[in-house]
């Protein structure tokens, strides 16, 4: 197992659709696994695959940040299938870090995924597990939370980190 490094904000993995994943095989077990302790050691309540450099349509997310084991969820080749209500609070991004700003995302969203055994399942997600769920699919699709934000709040951060890019900081 090993800690991967965590791709940022503009790099072109984070800008292209993610290919679904096809083999469960080996090679993509020991991908989750370290995917995992990136997510731990970074620390954060999810990953996408595509932060860590690997095109493929697999996400983690735990809410606990490894605190309950159970609480650790692996999708691969998710898919949004329901969506209700609508929520708005903050969010950030282990890409876009030391950022957060507020996003309106669904309030329950209903996936379809295959777990890391290759079961197809089904999960309902409410409040941070729906958000988590919609920002997750959102970086296998080449989309970020920023791409949400408007106006003034939008150039303030793509300002800001132009600005540290500049200065070698990003
Ligand atoms: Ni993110």
């Amino acid at each position: 197992m090993a800690v991967l490094p965590i791709v940022k904000y503009g790099a072109e993995v984070l800008r292209l659709p993610a290919q679904p994943v096809g083999d469960i095989d080996v090679r993509l077990q020991t991908l989750i696994d370290d995917m995992v302790d990136t997510m731990y050691a970074a620390p954060g309540v999810g990953l996408a695959a595509n932060q860590v450099g690997v095109s493929q349509r697999l996400m983690l997310i735990d809410l606990s940040v490894g605190k309950r084991r159970e609480e650790l969820h692996v999708f691969i080749n998710p898919e949004i299938i329901e969506s209700e209500g609508e929520v708005t609070e903050e969010e950030g991004c282990l890409s876009i870090p030391d950022f957060v700003e507020i996003v309106t995302r669904p309030e329950r969203v209903k996936l379809r995924y295959l777990d890391r055994n290759g079961d197809d399942r089904m999960m309902w997600g409410e409040g941070l597990m729906a958000r988590a769920m919609c920002h997750e699919i959102d970086h296998l699709n080449g989309t970020l939370f920023v791409d949400h934000l408007r106006g003034f709040k939008k150039d303030r951060i793509l300002k800001k980190i132009s600005k540290l890019a500049k200065s070698g900081m990003w």
